[in-house]
């Protein structure tokens, strides 16, 4: 190949090359490639000139001139271009579609344990919390649940090593807020308790639980009828009722268990209330004095009544839900229903 040759060989792989270069980097190898001080390929074009005859020198010496002058002001304006382009891409086009972002919400049990608060804060109860971890004396004996009483069975509470327990209702808290303060008392404790129970559509070894406690002179089962009517109406519409049955906890005298009209069948019976009307929804009753004695409280000044809610178990009937498991296993498209 003679220098006239190799000058349009050159400019053809330089076009060649430019056209494949796609970033900085690229562009860079050329610059260094063709126009390298001591290897680049135009140093070697002049290179090649100096051993050429002297009678073509001029010609060829311009074309090498003008070759070298092509590249340096195609590397020169391609440098320009690429950094314009990384350029834009650093800018936000917002022409372009949104990127949906997830948006988290509260777990169904919390919405309605924000609603069942709410409900009976706006009949002047005030929320008081306790431990998960309890000690028997506030699980058990100073609910006056006797030694041998079934609910201390191992089969229904989880210990820990040192003697202490998960706390199986919200009860204890019902103490420690009577020995931390005088009546009159007007508290609720939403919290979270534990039982070994083997899952279920209707059992967890987790759950929630709403205790109430109204402590004052002159409380009586009417006024704890009339709380959880309200409540019952509150939540449900006013077509509720509630009814009390007897029932027995070691902790109230008398006891009951309350029921609230079926919601499915607005009382007239269906597979869900069993042909009965209405729904089992805890215990509740006046406190005893057995535990007023604990908390020194004069039982012959104050009566008081105290009521269990399970939380899972309206949530259930609110937004018919038919297996309390899936309240726990966080699966979103689940989770996703409620707002
Ligand atoms: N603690 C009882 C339970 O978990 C419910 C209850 C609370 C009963 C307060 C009476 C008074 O079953």
């Amino acid at each position: 190949m003679n220098l006239d040759e190799h000058i349009k060989q050159v400019r053809k792989d330089f076009q060649a090359d430019i056209e494949a270069c796609k970033d900085e980097k690229g562009i860079q190898d050329i610059h260094v490639k063709y126009l390298g001080r001591k290897a680049g390929i135009v140093t070697h074009l002049f290179k090649e000139l100096a051993k050429s005859s002297p009678a073509g020198r001029p010609a060829l010496g311009k074309q090498i001139n003008d070759i070298k002058n092509f590249i340096t002001e195609a590397v020169e304006s391609r440098k320009q271009s690429i950094k314009l382009g990384s350029e834009k891409k650093s800018f936000t086009d917002l022409s372009l579609p949104g990127q949906p972002q997830y948006i988290g919400r509260l777990h169904p049990l919390t919405l309605v344990q924000n609603e069942i608060i709410s409900l009976f804060e706006g009949m002047g109860f005030e929320v008081a919390t306790g431990p998960d971890i309890e000690t028997d004396y506030y699980n058990f004996e100073a609910l006056n649940i006797p030694e041998d009483h079934p609910a201390r069975d191992l089969q229904d509470t989880f210990y820990l090593n040192d003697g202490r327990l998960l706390r199986t209702h919200t009860s204890p808290v019902q103490i420690r807020v009577m020995e931390s303060c005088r009546p009159p008392v007007r508290i609720i404790a939403p919290g979270r308790v534990f039982r070994k129970d083997t899952p279920d559509a209707t059992h967890s070894p987790v759950f929630y639980q709403v205790e109430g406690l109204y402590v004052d002179e002159g409380v009586t089962l009417a006024e704890l009828k009339g709380t959880l009517l309200t409540f019952a109406r509150a939540l449900f519409g006013p077509k509720m009722n509630i009814r009390f049955r007897s029932g027995f906890f070691p902790f109230t005298e008398p006891s009951v268990e309350y029921d609230f009209t079926c919601i499915m069948c607005e009382g007239k019976g269906c597979s869900i209330c069993k042909g009965t009307g209405w729904i089992e929804i805890s215990g509740a009753g006046m406190v005893d004095p057995a535990v007023f004695e604990y908390v020194n409280y004069d039982s012959e000044k104050y009566t008081g009544y105290a009521w269990g809610m399970g939380v899972e178990r309206i949530a259930m009937l609110k937004y018919r839900i038919n297996d309390i498991r899936l309240f726990y296993e966080n699966d979103l498209r689940f989770i996703e229903q409620f707002s």
